[in-house]
């Protein structure tokens, strides 16, 4: 299979190849179902359109397209030509783990055991490693949706469910409502994890404190662990450092894994970096599993993101946060003036999470954008389950971005919902 995705051609080779792969596959093989059945998730899906194509305005992903300020590029750079490129500890160098334990002092005012935090790589291998820690072949995962896709794929690779449990819109008081009696009726004997992303992706919607108690006390009293995604934690338009999280109430030892990310505030998506604060009592598996999982996190990316906490860095998260904010600003004056769009404006993260009055096929209209209005954003359909009809009418734009080019795409993305 070609590894170029640079134009439809290529897209649509690739998803050709997939099928016949699958096609080969389905007759006699030894590989898992949960894989041989695994699709690109829906944005991915649309992306594979016309990814990298210069004349499409891509608010699909989410990221900003400011690119790694250059001190932190400059540390990696430094680690290079100082010989960094040897295998670390695979939980990640110690002056970076105690960085993050001031972050989290500077942040969260919460005193974190270095031994309960470790650098895999990624976010995204974070959550995998949470996933591997407490799910076996037939267990499931509850969790809060709309929600990121790829927590449901990380699921099915492990061998687990999901299931979910909608957050519903509020019009009236513009926000969104977490129904807790619904959730925990959701949990079932299968039940190993709830799965909260708070700020949200793609809603913006930040759980609160109380929220956070209520569910700490259910998933303690049912041997249920929490995978509390936080890398959104410091993207908040109510002028707090960060949204509630669950180290400020958990205890060290409780089942409780909290996910972080370098990715999003400080612009280092492509770095694959992030962190993992866990039990005490699991430092030792989380050795091994970083071990099994990558080996640790990229050597020189390490010292990058050592330099991301300093000053400097929490003055680079400060004006992304500003830009978010205008970001924000234009997609509710773009929203004002339409007739047929609404949204519950975020509490945090940066996305615009658009209801479109009249459309039910989230994906199909996104599809069309790209080809027609060059402009790419995620279907609501990515972010919950099929049966979820309620979210097909919602499309994701990422606000993140340079303010020209978010108006010029919201523009086309106007013209494309008036002709609908
Ligand atoms: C909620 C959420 N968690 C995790 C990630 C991934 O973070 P990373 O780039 O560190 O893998 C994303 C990326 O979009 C996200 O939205």
């Amino acid at each position: 299979m070609t590894g170029v995705i640079g134009s439809r051609l290529d897209a649509r080779k690739v998803l050709t190849e997939t099928r016949t792969m699958n096609q080969i596959l389905r007759q006699k093989s030894p590989i898992r179902p949960g894989i041989r059945n695994i699709e690109p998730n829906g944005i991915g899906k649309v992306a594979m359109l016309a990814l990298g194509e210069p004349d499409l305005l891509p608010l699909w992903f989410g990221e900003t397209d400011l690119k790694t300020p250059e001190f932190i590029c400059d540390a990696a750079k430094r680690a290079l030509d100082e010989g960094r490129t040897f295998y670390t500890h695979a939980r990640g160098i110690t002056p970076l783990r105690e960085a993050i334990r001031e972050f989290h002092r500077r942040t969260l005012a919460c005193e974190i055991a270095l031994d309960r935090i470790t650098v895999p790589g990624a976010a995204m291998l974070a959550v995998v490693i949470a996933l591997q820690s407490v799910v076996e072949t037939g267990d499931n995962i509850v969790a809060i949706s709309p929600v990121w896709p790829n927590i449901f794929q990380a699921a099915q690779i492990v061998g687990a469910d999901v299931k979910f449990c909608r957050l519903q819109e509020d019009w009236a008081a513009s926000c969104w409502r977490l129904n807790l009696e619904a959730l925990f009726a959701t949990c079932d004997g299968r039940t190993k994890a709830i799965f909260i992303a708070s700020p949200g992706n793609p809603t913006g919607w930040i759980l609160s404190r109380d929220e956070q108690r209520a569910i700490l006390e259910f998933c303690r009293s049912r041997g249920i662990a929490i995978i509390s995604d936080e890398v959104y934690g410091t993207l908040v338009y109510d002028g707090t450092p960060h949204a509630p999280s669950f180290l400020q109430v958990a205890e060290p030892d409780d089942a409780v894994f909290v996910v972080n990310s370098f990715s999003k505030p400080w612009a280092m998506t492509g770095w694959r970096i992030g962190w993992l604060v866990h039990p005490e009592f699991l430092a030792d598996q989380m050795n091994v599993l970083a071990m099994a999982n990558n080996t640790g996190a990229t050597t020189f990316a390490q010292w990058g993101a050592l330099a991301a906490l300093s000053p400097e860095g929490d003055e680079f998260r400060s004006f992304l946060l500003e830009r978010c904010r205008n970001g924000f600003d234009i997609t509710r004056r773009f929203i004002e003036a339409q007739n047929r769009i609404r949204w519950i404006p975020p509490e945090g993260a940066f996305y615009g999470f658009l209801q479109v009055d009249g459309l039910t096929d989230s994906f199909g209209f996104a599809c069309d954008l790209v080809h027609k209005g060059r402009v790419g954003v995620a279907p609501g359909s990515a972010f919950a389950p099929p049966e979820d009809f309620a979210t097909d009418a919602y499309i994701r734009v990422c606000f993140a971005q340079d303010p020209k080019l978010l108006q010029t795409g919201l523009d086309r993305l106007g013209s494309a919902i008036a002709a609908l």
